[in-house]
């Protein structure tokens, strides 16, 4: 299994999408080995096969529609991620949400097609839920945060506290404004196992530069870090 502390979703962000999506995936790369922190990044359905040929950092789809092959027009796969190349897939997002039901037998399938969950949650609560359905990470995100200027561990630092206490059965990711070094440092310190980021680095001036902060932030966090029991 691959270990990556920072996972970078790119949404269906401009300047990450197409052949900017690669340009991109090739600075995370690039910092990745320079920093020695794995890094992971999220990129829309189309572009995962070109991206994952051309870097070695795992690349996660965003999300896959629980149908099994056939009469599903429009849909993508568990087994197309696969064939393309996905390391493994981000599920439930804020922004595309699926029934508890549809978690657990997408959970099921994508382990049997050998690819990484990582379910979001959008409290600790839930993500104690989701984790019984046995994904490869929980990824807590308060919706109302993500997207903006305020980071989960600034606004409400007892939500890490609380997944990394509730969830004991999976490693927890945190996610929602992180930007800087200090809230990476933060939540590593505190229990989570990788941050989850969006427009922090994406729509940054210098995303290079970013990132390099932010796999600081987890070289700092881990030096600082309480430990925690699985
Ligand atoms: O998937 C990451 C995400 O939802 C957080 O987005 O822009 O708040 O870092 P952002």
């Amino acid at each position: 299994m691959k270990d990556f502390q920072l996972i970078v979703n790119f949404k269906t962000y401009d300047n990450a999408t197409g052949n900017n999506a690669l340009e991109l995936a090739k600075i995370h790369e690039k910092v990745a080995q320079e920093t020695g922190v794995g890094i992971a990044i999220a990129v829309q359905a189309v572009d995962l096969r070109h991206v994952a040929e051309e870097v070695s950092i795992p690349v996660l789809a965003q999300h896959f529609d629980f149908v099994r092959n056939g009469v599903h027009t429009g849909h993508v796969t568990a087994q197309a991620l696969k064939d393309s190349g996905a390391y493994g897939t981000l599920l439930n997002h804020a922004e595309r949400r699926i029934d508890l039901d549809d978690i657990e037998e997408s959970v099921d399938l994508a382990r049997q097609l050998g690819l990484f969950t990582i379910v979001c949650a959008d409290t600790p609560y839930t993500g104690k839920a989701v984790a019984a359905l046995n994904p490869h990470m929980v990824a807590v995100e308060p919706p109302e945060l993500i997207g903006g200027d305020v980071s989960v561990c600034t606004a409400n630092p007892q939500i890490l506290m609380d997944a990394v206490a509730m969830i004991d059965n999976a490693p927890v990711v945190i996610g929602a404004g992180i930007k800087t070094k200090e809230d990476v440092a933060h939540a590593i310190k505190h229990g989570a196992s990788a941050v989850l980021v969006a427009s922090g680095v994406i729509r940054s001036m210098d995303p290079e530069q970013t990132l390099r902060e932010l796999a600081q932030g987890v070289i700092e966090g881990q030096k600082g870090a309480v430990e925690h029991t699985l």
